[in-house]
């Protein structure tokens, strides 16, 4: 039996047909290879027990080894050596000798014979499962190369699949050791399929653990990459990266400590804080609290302006800023005094009514100005959604505080004056009715806790000065209950010419940029601008009718045609283009059947022409241009009157057997309405059916009873001013009405004569240029004069 040199394996287990490279460096090892290479190139390769151990004797090393052969050796620098070795053949250690080199020698008995090439069905299906498990294993053991397995898959012996699968696969040394002991093969590859089935659970919890790890390590990455991205663009938005949230809130917090809140006030804040402080900074809900911090923190919380309350000071500021309107600011002065002294708002709320144009705004303005109050504007005109007053709840998306609120964080304090302007352009629909929100604004009593459905919190309007606005008083009664109503009436003349020429006239030039004496307006040039150019109460058009004047003025002087323009009544037309109103007279001829009447509407006074005709009818009255009811009944009383008196005019009863009377008011398409043409109407009847003509330069108003009285009428101020606007030198009121003269301007009263009257007859005389005649008239010439009667059938029906 021969010898063979051993080389002893610290950690690795050599199987037959295994070509496996190895390191060698103790000089014992060496020494057997050498030995080895002197002979066949035959070795043994044996396992130690103990891989630490430097110097094996022969407890240290396994019985089972394999025999070798030396494919290749290597001799490095070092002293090392590099071997290429292919398992032969198990065998076991016999004796152990130390050869004349120092190296091991043994004796072995070859252990062979076991591997036959015969398969049962059983070791082929085992066979086969364990290249499918080896499959898997390759496929999560990224140390094995991929065609290992392919390679294994080609192995038809079972005894070298075994050896095959125990050499690749990653198990302890003493495992595989057992491995090559095990003589069986069809035992060999269950034990290697159990010891993979071992790794594979192994490495199964690996593979997770890792990939847990890295998605661990991913979402980190990935938020602070994002956080940082948005750190930039918020820095690119100019949203002061540095200065974070932290700074938002630590903001939010100092603003909240130091601002005078209310306490409700201060506790809804800081809850609202709170909730945004655990919300992602740009999520929409932190918008939407932060939105609401703003305006509740925005609010003038404790900033008042200081009033002024030097009346005096006050009256001087209204007469700077508004000519005439004496009672107006009187009345202005006298509410300003009583809050002087009383120190509170308490009382009646200010409601400026009148026709357009007249000042109301402005001198909402001037209030503001001459006490020192902040100037607010709320146009009320088309507000019909309640919210637009009161906010919308926060539940809605995209939900807003009240106007209220908001003009109150644009004053920024808390007693400015507010202007309600146009109060009775208020609209209603199915959202609630916004005079119902005003009324809880206006009521001082209330107002002191208005509830802003955003705000969700009481705030405190008693300090706000509220001022109103109207056209009419077509207002619900109980705003109207709550305001005190101050009137303006329509301007004259002669005051329109004193505002355009200290207010309308410089405020364009200044406007248009013209410089001083480049733009002259006469007086003469301005009254034919009033006269020819403006029919109304106010002054807004004549304001832009000056303004055009300006305007076209400028353009002159740009283009160098003028270095100044003065515009009197012979260039008026060149740069204010066709005269729009014919001054004077509305009927230029005494005519029969036209009547000037004088009406009252929401823009002022207005000349009102009634005119009548008879057509051929059976007595009724007809009547066109678009009449209210009251105006229609205005009319049938006024016919009635004049068939009852018809003698007593010189009217034939019999006429109205005859004739129909059509009563017709231009312009046709405007609504009119109202009693207070009742003496007009009268008028016009009676010159239609007697003849006689009317005086073109009287105008009248008046209410007429059925027994000829005349009622008093409203708005007499305006309807005068129109009259003496439309060049009409007479009228005619009512008798009641005449204690109301003593309001009128004495320059209307000089201008015209003035007329009361009681009864129709005097209308009649002063305004028909003849007088009436009676006639005599009898039962007996009615008879005759009455058309023949129809005659009847005897005993029939009458047939159509
Ligand atoms: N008495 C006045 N003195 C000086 N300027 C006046 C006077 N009255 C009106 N104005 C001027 O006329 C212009 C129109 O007045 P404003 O806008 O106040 O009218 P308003 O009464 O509010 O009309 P509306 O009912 O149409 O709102 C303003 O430029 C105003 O300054
Ligand atoms: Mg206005």
């Amino acid at each position: 039996m021969s010898q063979f040199p051993v080389l002893p394996l610290r950690d690795i287990v050599v199987f037959p047909h295994m070509i496996v490279p190895l390191f060698v460096g103790r000089d014992k090892s060496v020494a057997a290879l050498e030995a080895a290479m002197a002979a066949d190139k035959e070795i043994f390769l044996v396992a130690q027990v103990d891989p630490a151990e430097d110097d094996p004797v022969r407890e240290d090393l396994y019985e089972m080894g394999v025999t070798a052969t030396v494919l290749q050796l290597l001799k490095l620098p070092d002293g090392t050596v590099r071997v290429l070795v292919e398992g032969k053949q198990r065998a076991r250690l016999g004796e152990l000798t130390t050869g004349d080199k120092g190296h091991l020698l043994a004796t072995l008995d070859l252990v062979g014979g076991e591997e036959s090439d015969e398969q049962t069905p059983e070791t082929a299906a085992l066979m086969r499962s364990v290249v499918d498990q080896f499959e898997n294993y390759a496929k999560l053991n990224r140390k094995l190369p991929a065609e290992t397995a392919v390679q294994l898959g080609e192995i038809d012996n079972a005894a070298q699949l075994a050896d095959a699968v125990a050499a690749n696969i990653n198990v302890k040394v003493a495992d595989k050791q057992a491995l090559l002991v095990e003589l069986d093969a069809a035992k060999r590859l269950e034990m290697g399929f159990a010891l993979m089935e071992g790794e594979l659970g192994v490495l199964q919890v690996e593979k997770k653990i890792k990939s847990r790890v890295k998605r661990q390590m991913e979402k980190t990455q990935r938020e602070y990459y994002l956080n940082e991205q948005l750190k930039a663009i918020q820095r690119e938005l100019g949203n002061e990266g540095e200065e974070g949230d932290g700074d938002e809130i630590a903001e939010l917090t100092q603003k909240i400590a130091t601002l005078k809140l209310s306490k409700e006030a201060r506790t809804k804040a800081t809850a609202e804080l709170k909730k945004l402080k655990t919300m992602a900074p740009m999520s929409a809900e932190a918008t939407v609290v932060r939105n609401y911090l703003d305006v509740l923190l925005g609010l003038p919380w404790g900033k008042k302006s200081k009033i002024k309350r030097d009346i005096a000071a006050a009256q001087a500021v209204l007469d700077e800023d508004h000519y005439a309107l004496e009672k107006v600011k009187d009345r202005i002065v006298e509410y300003l005094a009583v809050q002087a002294r009383t120190n509170k708002l308490k009382g009646p709320i200010l409601c400026l009514v009148g026709p357009p144009g007249v000042g109301k705004t402005s001198l909402g303005k001037s209030i503001a100005k001459a006490t020192g109050r902040e100037f607010i504007r709320q146009s009320l005109g088309g507000v019909r959604d309640e919210a637009e007053i009161r906010g919308h709840r926060r539940t809605y998306i995209g939900s807003l505080p009240g106007k209220i609120v908001t003009n109150l964080k644009k004053a920024g304090a808390s007693n400015p004056l507010f202007l309600l302007d146009e109060i009775d352009k208020l609209g209603q629909d199915f959202r609630g009715d916004p005079a119902s929100a005003l009324l809880e604004v206006l009521d001082p009593e209330q107002n002191a806790r208005f509830n802003d459905h955003y705000l969700e919190i009481d705030i405190d309007l008693s300090d706000v000065m509220f001022v109103c606005t109207a056209n009419t008083l077509n207002l619900p009664q109980p705003l109207l209950d709550r305001m005190e109503i101050i009137r303006l009436e329509g301007y004259t003349e002669d005051e329109k010419v004193e505002i355009a020429e200290r207010h309308l006239i410089a405020k364009q030039i200044e406007a248009h940029g013209l410089k001083e004496g480049e733009f002259t307006l006469t007086n003469e040039g301005l009254r034919a601008l009033i006269q020819r150019y403006t029919r109304e109460a106010g002054v807004r058009t004549l304001e832009r009718e000056i303004a055009k004047l300006a305007r076209k003025a400028l353009r002159q002087i740009l283009e160098g045609k003028a270095t100044s323009v003065t515009v009197t009544p012979d260039n008026l037309a060149d740069y204010a283009g066709v005269q729009k109103y014919r001054h004077g007279l509305s009927e230029t001829e005494n005519q029969i059947g036209a009547v000037t009447g004088l009406a009252w509407t929401e823009v002022g006074g207005e000349l009102l022409t009634i005119e009548s005709v008879t057509v051929p009818g059976k007595g009724a009255a007809k009547v066109t241009g678009k009449l209210g009811d009251v105006m229609k009944e205005s009319i049938e009383t006024a016919f009635s009157f004049v068939k009852a008196r018809a003698p007593s005019y010189g009217i034939k009863p019999s006429l109205f057997h005859r004739k129909d009377v059509h009563i017709h008011l231009p312009e046709g398409a405007v609504p009119k309405d109202g009693p207070s043409a009742g003496i007009g109407m009268v008028t016009s009847i009676v010159s239609t059916l007697t003849g006689i003509p009317i005086r073109k330069e009287v105008a009248m108003t008046g209410e007429v009873t059925l027994r000829g009285r005349v009622l008093p009428i409203g708005g007499l101020k305006e309807k005068l001013l129109a009259a003496l606007r439309g060049g009409i030198t007479t009228v005619l009121i009512p008798q009641e009405n005449e204690k109301d003269l003593a309001e009128i301007p004495a320059n209307v009263k000089e201008g015209m004569t003035i007329i009361p009257v009681s009864h129709v007859d005097e209308v009649l005389r002063l305004a028909l240029t003849e007088p009436l005649e009676a006639i005599d008239w009898t039962d007996a010439d009615e008879l005759a004069a009455l058309p023949p009667a129809p005659i009847a059938p005897a005993g029939g029906e009458l047939h159509h």
